[in-house]
């Protein structure tokens, strides 16, 4: 019973990865011990602003495939380049748009990765057979200085169970990942939430692929005309822009103004923003009391985690946000992870 319980409740199944051989995994804020095992080729869990991510040497085919490996990701998803100097940009990216240069001085570092031309160096594992590479400069202390260590970038998806919330704790990492990995950087809590904004560039045209912790308030306010490009559909070609994404195993309803009726008893968990009156007896989580859509960012991905765990819950309610600031790129999260495809 209790065997069957434990399959059940993995969301990976470690049987599923060849070659598994369990190892400790440790929590700890060495940046020197995170150095030396990515220079051994091994992976390890670091902290940026936006999510944990699962990082090894961006210039190692060997390690990046054991990230495909241990997400039990498939191999047409893109990984995106970490770097820890602005001006490590030209060692990986053949060409910078002035658009580009604009938005990486504006934004880097922080969450915003620029889709461009790669260099022969990085691997076509990393950019799943693409000519174009994803590259961004992440916003922590830890993750900052640990790139400006290594003589390599870090090539490093979020660090969870391809389809599955993303972590914004150590603990989230730890969760699914202990005995995957040897090592999880301890940087706290993420800051911003929610995953970096994706831009590519058709010409100068700055085109958003992913909406993100950098809200196109702020991209139109650098470029001015910006297309935005959001795929929704499950072709692989759209590399990780499916539908069902960033899932709860729970059902997960998405509510809005015109469209409010749930079931109000206390197995339903209601996820709100800013001012609610409870209806019956929903266990009521508020995102931000003060609609502050950076708080509610914050949140999201520790609430959705919460609520899955938590046994007196059968159903998850969210209501939509206004959809301007952060709120789209959360109803983005929310939509994803309600999706059932
Ligand atoms: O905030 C973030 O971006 C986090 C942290 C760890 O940096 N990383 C992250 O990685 O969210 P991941 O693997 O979960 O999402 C990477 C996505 C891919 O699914 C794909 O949509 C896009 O980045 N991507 C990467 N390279 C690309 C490329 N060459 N062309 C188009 N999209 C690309
Ligand atoms: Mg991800």
């Amino acid at each position: 019973m209790i065997l069957i319980s434990l399959v059940y409740d993995a969301s990976l199944l470690l049987t599923d990865i060849p070659y598994f051989r369990p190892v400790e995994t440790i929590i700890s804020s060495s940046i020197e011990k995170a150095k030396s095992l990515l220079e051994q080729g091994q992976l390890v869990a670091i902290p940026t602003e936006t999510v944990y991510g699962l990082a090894a040497n961006a210039l190692d085919r060997t390690a990046v495939i054991e990230i495909f490996n241990a997400k039990q990701r498939p191999s047409f998803d893109p990984l995106i380049v970490h770097i820890g100097n602005k001006s490590d940009v030209s060692l990986y990216a053949r060409h910078i748009p002035a658009n580009a240069q604009k938005l990486m001085d504006a934004f880097w570092p922080g969450p915003l990765t620029v889709v461009l031309p790669k260099q022969e160096i990085i691997p076509y594992e990393v950019t799943s057979d693409l000519a174009t590479v994803g590259i961004r400069m992440p916003n922590h202390p830890f993750t900052l200085q640990l790139l400006q260590q290594l003589n390599f970038p870090l090539a490093a998806p979020s660090a969870n169970p391809f389809g599955y919330i993303s972590p914004t704790t150590p603990q989230h990492v730890f969760d699914q990942l202990q005995s995957k990995i040897p090592m999880i950087l301890d940087g706290g809590s993420c800051e911003v939430g929610v995953e970096s904004t994706i831009i590519g560039f058709e010409g100068e045209l700055p085109v958003v692929y992913r909406l993100g912790g950098l809200t196109l308030e702020d991209i139109r306010n650098i470029c001015g005309e910006i297309k935005v490009e959001i795929n929704s559909s499950s072709d692989p070609k759209a590399p990780g822009m499916l539908k069902s994404h960033y899932a709860p195993q729970k059902p997960l309803h998405l509510l809005n103004n015109t469209n409010s009726d749930f079931q109000s008893d206390n197995s339903t968990a209601i996820i709100v923003f800013g001012d609610y009156n409870a209806k019956g007896n929903e266990q009521v989580f508020n995102l931000s009391i003060n609609a502050n859509y950076k708080e509610a960012a914050a949140n999201l991905f520790s609430f959705l985690r919460m609520l899955d765990a938590d046994s007196s819950v059968n159903q998850i309610y969210a209501f939509l946000l206004p959809e301007v600031d952060l709120g789209l790129a959360i109803n983005d999260r929310l939509k994803r992870a309600a999706f059932k495809g």
